[in-house]
């Protein structure tokens, strides 16, 4: 197969294949990062040695993770940041509870830092703590409690992964979810699943990986008195849904999929399972960050690709990767703008004020709630297998 010199977006304004307008400056424009602050974070992180260790997860922006020690999904920030003791600081270039994972992975005197307290996750913002308490009341008051078990996407607030532990459930990542959710079926008889909060990974893994219906599945609107379902409904359901998403994900559509499959002979379209089940179910191949990584390293020179995943990622792929046709499955730029809130700048200030001896921005989970977090991560961490079956 030969190669064909593709834009990153085919379908959008890709027709300017000298400059691709939106997502890089054309022209002789400075490069994002100042090569002062460049310097500056070098000399930072030359004082502060093994003091500190940078995680960087595979989302953050180039002039990040050139300062990254390791890079990874969340799984394997997870239990890369429990695996340095000696570390004082964790610098966490990822959003925050990522950060708040690492806090309770670490030990008591490390010290986890967030260089902007900005990056959040609106879809771990979609469920909130008494929002699931009330789901899980309705849950009582169906008389289907006690065969309930609580499994929460690692994109979720530490109190609701302590949510999960303190009710004999477990967390996940999009590495592990099928595995998490064989384990959740096998702690009770007729048990169902309550997956948090992202209803598209809860589906995806529960029909497309365990082969259960999509009539097995409900979703819980936390918006709606009950969540919009009734009590037959509850008691009827295998898995119930939480209604979040991610909004970076929650945009790659199966039309677009059809259009490049037009556009571009033998295109393999490669998505995370965040993506909505119709985009998932016209692709070849779904899998985390870090199996769309591997999936294209061990891809054939001039095979082609549409990735459905944030956008600093594909870009990155498709510079790694010259020889193979890599394109982005959206129209439209799209990245997570809380992930790329962490930027040169404020990684800089971050370090530098760790070697001035002040500690910025840190992130601390109460005792009470590290404790029963705690519980749900480690049966994570502990589940055979552990990653993608595929
Ligand atoms: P993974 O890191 O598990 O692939 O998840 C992607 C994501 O959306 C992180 O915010
Ligand atoms: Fe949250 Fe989606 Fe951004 Fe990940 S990509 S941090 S799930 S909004």
């Amino acid at each position: 197969m030969t190669t064909v010199d593709l834009p990153l977006l085919p379908l959008g304004r890709g027709t300017d294949r000298t400059s691709e307008r939106g997502v890089e400056c054309p022209g002789d424009l400075p490069a994002p990062s100042d090569p002062g602050l460049v310097e500056r974070a070098r000399a930072a992180k030359e004082a502060l040695g093994d003091r500190v260790f940078v995680l960087g997860h595979h989302y953050q922006r180039d002039e990040v993770i050139a300062f990254a020690d390791v890079t990874g999904d969340s799984f394997k920030l997870a239990r890369d940041a429990a695996a340095r003791p000696e570390a004082e600081f964790i610098v966490f270039c990822g959003v925050h509870f990522m950060a708040e994972s690492a806090d309770i992975l670490t030990g008591p005197d490390q010290k986890v830092v967030l260089p902007d307290l900005a990056a959040g996750c609106s879809m771990a913002d979609m469920a909130r703590l008494a929002q699931v308490e009330d789901a899980w009341d309705a849950l009582a008051d169906a008389g289907v409690v006690d065969s309930v078990v609580p499994v929460t996407y690692m994109n979720s607030s530490a109190d609701i992964k302590a949510f999960c532990g303190r009710n004999g459930g477990v967390v996940c990542t999009s590495s592990n979810a099928e595995v998490a959710l064989e384990w959740a079926f096998e702690q009770k008889p007729d048990a169902k699943i309550l997956f948090l909060p992202d209803q598209h990974l809860g589906r995806n893994t529960a029909v497309q990986k365990m082969g259960l219906t999509l009539d097995d599945c409900v979703v819980w609107n936390p918006l709606r008195p009950g969540g919009g379902l009734t009590p037959e409904q509850l008691r009827d359901a295998k898995v119930i849904l939480w209604k979040g998403h991610c909004s970076v994900h929650g945009r790659f559509s199966p039309a677009v999929v059809d259009e490049l499959r037009a556009t571009i002979p033998g295109v393999n379209i490669l998505v995370h399972p965040e993506c909505q089940h119709e985009v998932v179910l016209k692709a070849d191949l779904v899998g985390s960050t870090e199996f769309i990584i591997q999936t294209i390293e061990a891809a054939p020179a001039g095979s082609s690709w549409a990735i459905g995943t944030e956008l600093n990622l594909v870009k990155r792929l498709a510079n790694a990767h010259p020889d193979k046709n890599i394109v982005f499955l959206d129209k439209t730029v799209c990245y997570c703008s809380t992930m790329n809130r962490i930027d040169l700048p404020h990684f800089v200030w971050a370090m530098e004020s760790l070697v001035a001896g002040t500690v910025p921005n840190q992130i601390t989970v109460d005792p009470e709630t590290e404790k029963w977090a705690l519980v749900a991560l480690e049966r994570m961490l502990a589940l055979p297998g552990r990653t993608q079956k595929d």
